[in-house]
């Protein structure tokens, strides 16, 4: 059994942070995305592991390297464009050979791992194993539309009027027929080579397609309400600890549910767990509500946060209202200013958004 990570594409939902960084490597509860799937993976026990890179490829290479780090052992497949998942699938024949694999969408995360999900592929005789997951907006995702003993008639890729409520999960599992099938299929209208079409013609080529429905959460961390909703569900589940070289001072209370990394330094705050504080971040005189992770070398000082991500080398400072719900990028600052005349003063990038 071998695996494939799907890390090309743009990541245009996740504007302007996805201009300069890899969606993939968006942290959620401080740990990339794509590392996440890394490791469900390797504890799945597949180890030899095809990574498909698009435009960010040095950025992704550059963070999982041969993928040692994680046991595994990594190759890279370059995509020259986002023509589709079925398409990435086409490019990695070589690679694959005639092994069964497991493929993962780089950017989504899921309760439980996915060991179970690999033990019943191999023990079935099915030429694919897909996951569903009932979600409240099917027209975001492929959607399956099912017969009443519970197999699948139809795939469909996002569509306008869905046929059910089970979306595709990005994670997929197939025999060296997917193929016969990725090279049988044209682009859509959208001009990709999708992966559900693929599925669709093993059925109707009379191949065994097996539906799993997913009884956990599920989150594509495609935009930024499904970063936060992300985070807050994998900060619930973190097992919490204090790094030895962290530093508490005594005037602050954190409570037993609060990750705090290596250097890290809390003076005079209040943090309320689930939530984690990054290595050679400084919180002071602050407070950091539930479902927060701040990334590695950030500064909160006079400021109270809830429900955010921020990312690293960013300052937050003497802000009198409190930052909700927010994702906030790499070297951000954010600060009172106190020269006049007053008033907001934002240096924002494209596609930025701000609620006051
Ligand atoms: O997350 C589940 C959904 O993922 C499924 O329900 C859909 O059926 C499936 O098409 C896919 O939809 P998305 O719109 O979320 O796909 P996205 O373009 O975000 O790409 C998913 C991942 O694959 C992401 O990590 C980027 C990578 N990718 C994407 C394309 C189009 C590639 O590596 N190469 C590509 O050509």
């Amino acid at each position: 059994m071998k695996a494939l990570i799907l890390s090309g594409g743009k990541g245009t939902r996740l504007y302007p942070l996805t201009y300069t960084r890899a969606k993939q490597l968006m942290p959620v509860a401080n740990k990339p995305v794509i590392v996440r799937v890394i490791e469900a993976i390797q504890q799945a026990g597949v180890v030899d592991i095809g990574v498909v890179v698009g435009h960010t490829a040095p950025e992704i290479m550059d963070t999982l390297k041969d993928g040692s780090a994680w046991g595994v052992k990594i190759s890279y497949i370059p995509q020259e464009s986002p023509d589709g998942l079925a398409h990435a699938v086409k490019i990695s024949e070589s690679f694959i050979g005639d092994s069964s694999f497991v493929m993962f969408l780089g950017d989504n995360v899921i309760q439980g791992g996915i060991s179970p999900l690999i033990r019943d592929f191999e023990h079935n005789a099915w030429n694919s194993q897909i996951v569903l997951k009932e979600v409240p907006n099917p027209t975001a995702y492929g959607v399956a539309k099912l017969r009443a003993d519970g197999s699948i008639e139809q795939l469909i890729e996002k569509p306008a009027n869905p046929p059910s409520n089970f979306a595709l999960v990005g994670i997929y599992m197939f025999d060296s027929t997917i193929f016969k099938a990725v090279n049988s299929i044209q682009p859509s209208k959208r001009g990709e080579y999708e992966i559900t079409d693929a599925i669709q013609w093993l059925i109707e080529n009379g191949y065994s397609v097996y539906p799993h429905v997913h009884e956990g959460w599920w989150i594509d961390t495609g935009k930024p309400i499904d970063m936060l909703e992300a985070n807050a569900l994998v900060l619930e589940e973190l097992t919490p600890s204090i790094d030895p070289t962290a530093f508490i001072d005594e005037t602050s209370q954190v409570d037993s549910r609060v990750t705090v990394q290596a250097h890290a330094r809390i003076v005079n705050s209040v943090v309320r767990g689930p939530a984690i504080i990054g290595e050679h971040s400084l919180v002071e005189n602050s407070y950091v509500a539930p479902f927060t992770s701040i990334y590695h070398h950030t500064t909160l000082r006079n400021c109270e946060v809830e429900r955010c991500i921020i990312l690293e080398e960013s300052l937050i400072s003497d802000i009198d209202t409190v930052l909700r719900d927010s994702l906030i990028g790499r070297k951000v600052v954010v600060q009172r200013g106190n020269t006049r005349p007053h008033g907001l003063k934002l240096n924002l990038g494209d596609h930025s958004n701000v609620l006051i």
